[in-house]
Protein backbone atom coordinates (compact mmCIF):
# COMPACT_ATOMS: atom_id res chain seq x y z
CA UNK A 1 0.00 0.00 0.00
CA UNK A 2 1.27 3.35 -0.61
CA UNK A 3 1.57 6.32 1.97
CA UNK A 4 0.52 10.04 0.82
CA UNK A 5 0.82 12.75 3.37
CA UNK A 6 -2.40 14.89 3.76
CA UNK A 7 -0.60 18.17 3.93
CA UNK A 8 0.26 21.14 2.06
CA UNK A 9 2.88 21.92 4.86
CA UNK A 10 6.86 21.49 3.38
CA UNK A 11 8.30 21.83 7.01
CA UNK A 12 6.64 18.48 7.84
CA UNK A 13 6.72 17.06 4.47
CA UNK A 14 10.87 17.46 4.92
CA UNK A 15 10.78 16.30 7.97
CA UNK A 16 9.31 12.59 6.72
CA UNK A 17 10.49 12.11 3.83
CA UNK A 18 14.01 10.82 4.72
CA UNK A 19 11.52 7.66 6.27
CA UNK A 20 11.31 6.76 2.94
CA UNK A 21 7.53 5.65 3.02
CA UNK A 22 5.93 9.03 1.56
CA UNK A 23 4.96 8.10 -2.08
CA UNK A 24 2.96 11.26 -3.05
CA UNK A 25 1.06 13.91 -1.31
CA UNK A 26 -2.66 15.15 -1.15
CA UNK A 27 -3.21 18.96 -0.63
CA UNK A 28 -7.10 20.27 -0.66
CA UNK A 29 -7.86 24.23 -0.66
CA UNK A 30 -8.40 24.20 3.07
CA UNK A 31 -4.97 22.79 3.90
CA UNK A 32 -3.58 25.38 1.46
CA UNK A 33 -5.26 27.86 3.13
CA UNK A 34 -3.47 27.08 6.52
CA UNK A 35 -0.10 27.38 4.90
CA UNK A 36 -0.70 30.85 4.00
CA UNK A 37 1.42 31.43 0.88
CA UNK A 38 0.78 30.92 -2.76
CA UNK A 39 -0.43 27.95 -3.04
CA UNK A 40 1.35 27.67 -6.68
CA UNK A 41 4.78 28.17 -5.45
CA UNK A 42 4.02 25.63 -2.66
CA UNK A 43 3.15 22.92 -4.28
CA UNK A 44 5.66 23.42 -7.29
CA UNK A 45 8.27 23.16 -4.28
CA UNK A 46 6.11 19.65 -2.72
CA UNK A 47 6.65 18.39 -5.95
CA UNK A 48 10.12 18.72 -6.25
CA UNK A 49 10.56 17.24 -2.95
CA UNK A 50 8.32 14.38 -3.21
CA UNK A 51 8.75 13.23 -6.92
CA UNK A 52 5.79 11.47 -6.93
CA UNK A 53 2.21 12.22 -7.57
CA UNK A 54 1.14 15.47 -5.76
CA UNK A 55 -3.16 16.35 -5.61
CA UNK A 56 -4.08 19.78 -6.15
CA UNK A 57 -7.60 20.75 -6.26
CA UNK A 58 -9.65 22.82 -8.65
CA UNK A 59 -12.05 25.11 -7.46
CA UNK A 60 -14.44 26.17 -10.02
CA UNK A 61 -17.64 24.61 -10.06
CA UNK A 62 -18.71 24.23 -13.60
CA UNK A 63 -16.70 21.63 -15.93
CA UNK A 64 -15.64 24.14 -18.48
CA UNK A 65 -14.13 25.88 -15.77
CA UNK A 66 -12.59 23.00 -13.85
CA UNK A 67 -11.41 21.36 -17.13
CA UNK A 68 -8.98 24.76 -17.76
CA UNK A 69 -8.14 24.76 -14.04
CA UNK A 70 -7.25 20.72 -14.30
CA UNK A 71 -4.79 21.51 -17.44
CA UNK A 72 -3.59 24.68 -15.68
CA UNK A 73 -2.04 22.60 -12.47
CA UNK A 74 -0.80 20.06 -15.14
CA UNK A 75 1.66 22.53 -16.56
CA UNK A 76 3.20 22.98 -13.00
CA UNK A 77 4.56 20.12 -12.77
CA UNK A 78 4.95 16.08 -14.29
CA UNK A 79 3.49 15.12 -10.72
CA UNK A 80 0.17 16.75 -10.91
CA UNK A 81 -2.97 14.85 -10.23
CA UNK A 82 -5.64 17.13 -10.87
CA UNK A 83 -8.38 16.91 -7.94
CA UNK A 84 -11.72 17.28 -8.74
CA UNK A 85 -14.68 17.04 -6.24
CA UNK A 86 -17.52 14.48 -7.25
CA UNK A 87 -20.37 16.36 -8.88
CA UNK A 88 -22.03 15.94 -12.29
CA UNK A 89 -19.78 19.03 -13.33
CA UNK A 90 -16.95 16.89 -12.13
CA UNK A 91 -17.75 13.80 -13.63
CA UNK A 92 -17.56 15.81 -16.94
CA UNK A 93 -14.72 17.28 -16.84
CA UNK A 94 -12.75 14.27 -15.49
CA UNK A 95 -13.36 12.54 -18.91
CA UNK A 96 -12.44 15.40 -21.01
CA UNK A 97 -9.03 15.31 -18.57
CA UNK A 98 -8.59 11.91 -18.60
CA UNK A 99 -8.29 12.25 -22.34
CA UNK A 100 -5.77 14.57 -22.23
CA UNK A 101 -4.15 12.22 -19.90
CA UNK A 102 -3.94 14.29 -17.39
CA UNK A 103 -4.21 12.11 -13.49
CA UNK A 104 -7.35 12.92 -12.17
CA UNK A 105 -8.10 12.27 -8.10
CA UNK A 106 -12.28 12.25 -7.76
CA UNK A 107 -12.69 13.74 -3.95
CA UNK A 108 -15.53 13.99 -1.50
CA UNK A 109 -16.84 10.36 -2.11
CA UNK A 110 -18.76 9.36 0.16
CA UNK A 111 -20.73 6.44 -1.35
CA UNK A 112 -19.78 3.30 -3.48
CA UNK A 113 -21.82 4.40 -6.30
CA UNK A 114 -19.63 7.78 -6.54
CA UNK A 115 -16.62 5.92 -7.17
CA UNK A 116 -17.88 3.43 -9.39
CA UNK A 117 -19.03 6.30 -11.57
CA UNK A 118 -15.51 7.93 -11.15
CA UNK A 119 -14.24 4.91 -12.11
CA UNK A 120 -16.17 4.48 -15.48
CA UNK A 121 -14.73 8.04 -16.17
CA UNK A 122 -11.16 7.47 -15.85
CA UNK A 123 -10.06 8.64 -12.68
CA UNK A 124 -6.56 7.72 -11.60
CA UNK A 125 -7.80 7.80 -7.66
CA UNK A 126 -10.90 7.59 -5.76
CA UNK A 127 -10.47 9.65 -2.53
CA UNK A 128 -13.47 8.30 -0.15
CA UNK A 129 -13.18 10.14 3.37
CA UNK A 130 -13.61 7.85 5.84
CA UNK A 131 -13.13 10.12 8.84
CA UNK A 132 -15.84 12.29 8.12
CA UNK A 133 -18.12 8.89 7.77
CA UNK A 134 -16.95 8.17 11.03
CA UNK A 135 -17.50 11.39 12.73
CA UNK A 136 -21.42 11.02 11.75
CA UNK A 137 -21.78 7.53 12.91
CA UNK A 138 -21.26 5.78 9.19
CA UNK A 139 -18.73 3.05 8.77
CA UNK A 140 -15.99 4.49 6.67
CA UNK A 141 -13.98 1.81 6.06
CA UNK A 142 -17.18 -0.26 4.97
CA UNK A 143 -16.88 2.01 2.23
CA UNK A 144 -13.71 1.14 1.15
CA UNK A 145 -14.39 -2.54 1.64
CA UNK A 146 -17.70 -1.52 -1.00
CA UNK A 147 -15.19 0.23 -3.64
CA UNK A 148 -12.54 -2.15 -3.24
CA UNK A 149 -14.84 -4.88 -3.71
CA UNK A 150 -16.49 -2.94 -6.88
CA UNK A 151 -13.22 -2.10 -8.47
CA UNK A 152 -11.99 -5.76 -8.38
CA UNK A 153 -14.87 -7.45 -9.55
CA UNK A 154 -14.89 -5.11 -12.70
CA UNK A 155 -11.69 -4.51 -12.75
CA UNK A 156 -10.99 -1.08 -12.87
CA UNK A 157 -7.75 0.28 -12.58
CA UNK A 158 -8.80 3.24 -10.32
CA UNK A 159 -6.65 3.30 -7.10
CA UNK A 160 -8.58 3.66 -3.99
CA UNK A 161 -7.03 6.21 -1.59
CA UNK A 162 -7.95 6.16 1.61
CA UNK A 163 -9.01 10.04 2.51
CA UNK A 164 -10.30 11.93 5.65
CA UNK A 165 -7.77 9.51 7.88
CA UNK A 166 -8.06 10.12 11.54
CA UNK A 167 -5.36 7.20 12.91
CA UNK A 168 -2.77 4.46 12.74
CA UNK A 169 -6.56 2.14 12.97
CA UNK A 170 -7.68 3.68 9.50
CA UNK A 171 -3.83 2.79 8.09
CA UNK A 172 -4.10 -0.85 9.24
CA UNK A 173 -7.95 -1.38 7.89
CA UNK A 174 -6.91 0.45 4.75
CA UNK A 175 -4.45 -1.74 4.46
CA UNK A 176 -5.78 -5.41 5.03
CA UNK A 177 -9.00 -4.10 2.24
CA UNK A 178 -6.93 -4.04 -0.21
CA UNK A 179 -6.67 -0.46 -0.83
CA UNK A 180 -4.21 1.00 -3.00
CA UNK A 181 -3.02 4.38 -0.81
CA UNK A 182 -3.77 5.95 2.38
CA UNK A 183 -3.68 9.48 2.67
CA UNK A 184 -2.79 10.47 6.26
CA UNK A 185 -2.02 13.66 8.08
CA UNK A 186 1.15 13.83 9.18
CA UNK A 187 0.01 13.29 13.36
CA UNK A 188 -1.19 10.45 12.40
CA UNK A 189 2.33 9.07 10.71
CA UNK A 190 3.86 10.40 13.98
CA UNK A 191 1.16 8.14 15.70
CA UNK A 192 3.10 5.00 14.46
CA UNK A 193 5.81 5.84 16.03
CA UNK A 194 4.19 6.08 19.66
CA UNK A 195 3.93 2.50 21.29
CA UNK A 196 4.60 2.28 25.00
CA UNK A 197 5.78 -1.18 24.81
CA UNK A 198 8.64 -0.35 21.87
CA UNK A 199 9.73 2.27 24.55
CA UNK A 200 10.23 -0.22 27.47
CA UNK A 201 11.23 -2.59 25.19
CA UNK A 202 13.92 -0.34 24.12
CA UNK A 203 15.01 1.14 27.57
CA UNK A 204 15.28 -2.40 28.67
CA UNK A 205 17.69 -3.51 26.12
CA UNK A 206 20.05 -0.55 26.45
CA UNK A 207 19.76 -1.20 30.07
CA UNK A 208 20.86 -4.73 29.73
CA UNK A 209 23.48 -4.14 27.39
CA UNK A 210 24.83 -1.21 29.69
CA UNK A 211 25.58 -3.48 32.25
CA UNK A 212 26.60 -6.57 30.12
CA UNK A 213 29.73 -4.65 28.78
CA UNK A 214 29.86 -3.21 32.05
CA UNK A 215 31.44 -6.41 33.71
O1 LIG B 1 -7.67 15.80 1.64
C1 LIG B 1 -8.92 15.25 1.84
C2 LIG B 1 -9.17 14.67 3.21
O2 LIG B 1 -8.14 13.82 3.58
C3 LIG B 1 -9.58 15.66 4.26
O3 LIG B 1 -9.58 15.11 5.53
O4 LIG B 1 -9.50 15.45 7.96
O5 LIG B 1 -10.43 17.27 6.52
O6 LIG B 1 -11.70 15.16 6.88
P1 LIG B 1 -10.36 15.79 6.79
Amino acid sequence: MKFFLDTGNIKDIESLMPLGIVDGVTTNPSLMAKEGGDPRKIIKQICEIVKGPVSAEVVALDADGMIREGRDWAKLDEHIVVKVPFTREGVKAVKTLAADRIKVNVTLCFQAAQALIAAKVGAAYISPFVGRLDDIATDGMGLIQQIVDIYHAFDYKTEVLVASVRGPMHIVEAARMGADVCTCPPAVIEACFKHPLTDIGLEKFLKDWAAATKK
